[in-house]
């Protein structure tokens, strides 16, 4: 039987007043609807269809790279059950229907495989949790025999069915057929005025289709984001899940409440990281590698036995081993790094190959620049790359000598071996071996001395 996925995304998300539509709030770095997509995903659906509304436009732009999302249009938002309505006719009979909510983004794919399993049968099967506080939340009604007869939202709850604390998370499965006879019988006579999606299940129930409850365990996944601080719970949660993962998979975090994944993490042995390390993108590192506190790598590539010091931002780099980065260093997108390279303190590099035991101890600004081995480049050297209107290339060749602050003025090749002296402005190739310097000879003057204050006699004032 074939599976089709439906997200329900139409709503306006008045709490979280702001002008972005709520799906397209960031957790984890990526908007809640991705986390509910990828989930869905994973099991492999013959198609998803994402029903959309406020903010439709922008909510389609940002997945327009996705071309197997089906997005529906609703138009007005009259109800869960009037917005699986719409997408009704572009859903196979012969299929069973999973419904889920764009802004509950920590649902796991195993949770859903779980609920859509049950509808196999042809039954109609609801993901239901225990909630020490139910508020806002439809609650199950079971009968004496503990089957599912119904789900009554909270404004037109008695006040014993409030009491109620296993609550509806809204994702349901259900065969396609059944779920269109049952939502035809939908109406909107209730405190809402809305189409409830949550009427199917006392008609299934009153149809003898069983009602099936799945029970989700972990709250976490399906708590629903309606303002700000939910927001704010549903990252941490998030973050709190990842590194418990990443713990178990090996990896040390001296705080995993200090510790943030916004992409994917692959990491050797004995790999650590201090506290405040923002990881996103995609990163690889390899064995034995250390992060400093308050660094933050994004899609980059890290070998083994290389330490990442405090403060560092390496972004689109690849570190080779045995390297060593920062204090306070950042390495900007096509930095490469060779065997045991290193970049210090207040140094920046970007489109930058740096050669093997090559090194940049301090406040160098290296960009447009191919460094070969064990070049060291000083203190306040600066490859000035650009004339305001084009970029151009520094080649500095094995073993040369860049003395402190000196600027190297691009279009420029610094042969092997070469020296430049401190304080240089160097804007011709300098040739293999030699000595180049720029600036003004010093000069001493003899019998020079330093001007003394005038002597005044007590009480007359200096001008
Ligand atoms: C719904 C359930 C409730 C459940 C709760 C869990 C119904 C009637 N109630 O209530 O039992 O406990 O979710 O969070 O289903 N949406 C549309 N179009 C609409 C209306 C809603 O796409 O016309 C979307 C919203 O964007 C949201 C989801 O459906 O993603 C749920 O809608 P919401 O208004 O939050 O439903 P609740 O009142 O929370
Ligand atoms: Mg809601």
């Amino acid at each position: 039987m074939k599976l089709e996925v439906v997200v329900l995304a139409a709503g306006k998300g008045t709490r979280m007043r702001s002008a972005l539509p709520k799906v397209l709030h960031l957790v984890a770095g990526k908007p809640m609807l991705s986390h509910v997509l990828e989930s869905a995903q994973k099991l492999s659906p013959d198609h998803i269809h994402v029903v959309c509304g406020h903010g439709a436009d922008q909510v389609r732009e940002y997945f327009s790279h996705d071309l197997t999302i089906n997005w529906i249009f609703q138009a007005e938002q009259m109800g869960t059950g009037h917005a699986v309505c719409q997408a009704l006719p572009d859903i196979s009979t012969q299929s069973t229907v999973l419904v889920l909510y764009g802004d509950i983004p920590l649902i796991l794919p195993g949770t859903l495989q779980r609920l859509t399993d049950e509808a196999r049968d042809g039954s109609l099967a609801l993901l239901s949790a225990s909630f020490d506080n139910p508020h806002g939340y439809g609650r199950v009604v079971r009968d004496p025999d503990n089957a599912i007869c119904a789900i009554v939202e909270e404004a037109d709850a008695s006040s014993d069915q409030r009491k109620i604390s296993e609550i509806n998370t809204g994702f349901i499965a259900a065969p396609a057929e059944k779920l269109k006879d049952w939502l035809d019988a939908v109406d909107n006579n209730n405190s809402q005025g809305e189409y409830y999606l949550t009427d199917i299940v006392g008609a299934a129930a009153c149809s003898g289709t069983p009602v099936k409850g799945v029970i989700c365990e972990d709250i976490l996944e399906v708590m629903g984001v309606n303002s700000r601080s939910d927001l704010a719970k549903a990252e941490r949660n998030f973050q709190r899940r990842e590194a418990e993962k990443l713990m178990d998979a090996g990896l040390t975090l001296d705080d995993p409440s200090r510790f943030d994944l916004r992409g994917q993490l692959e990491f050797g042995e004995d790999c650590r990281m201090d506290i405040n390390v923002v990881v996103s993108g995609t990163v690889k590192m390899g064995k034995n590698v250390f992060v400093g506190p308050n660094s933050q790598i994004s899609d980059s590539e890290i070998g083994d036995n290389v330490e990442i010091r405090a403060n560092s931002i390496i972004e689109g780099a690849y570190i080779a081993d045995h390297c060593s980065v920062g204090p306070f260093a950042r390495l900007r997108p096509g930095t490469e790094l060779a065997t045991g390279a290193r970049i210090g303190n207040f140094v920046e590099t970007k489109n930058a190959v740096i050669g093997e035991d090559s090194k940049a101890n301090h406040l160098a600004y290296v960009g447009d620049a191919s460094v070969g081995q064990r070049v060291n480049i000083g203190a306040g050297v600066i490859t000035c790359n650009y004339d305001g209107a084009n970029k151009h290339q520094t080649k500095i060749e094995n073993d040369a000598f860049i003395g402190s602050n000196t600027a190297l003025v691009a279009p420029l090749t610094v042969g092997e071996g070469a020296t430049v002296g401190a304080g240089s402005a160097v804007s011709r190739d300098v040739p293999a071996g030699q000595l180049a310097v720029t600036r003004a000879q010093q000069t001493v003057k003899d019998g020079w001395e330093r001007p003394q204050k005038n002597k005044t006699s007590k009480g007359e004032s200096s001008q």
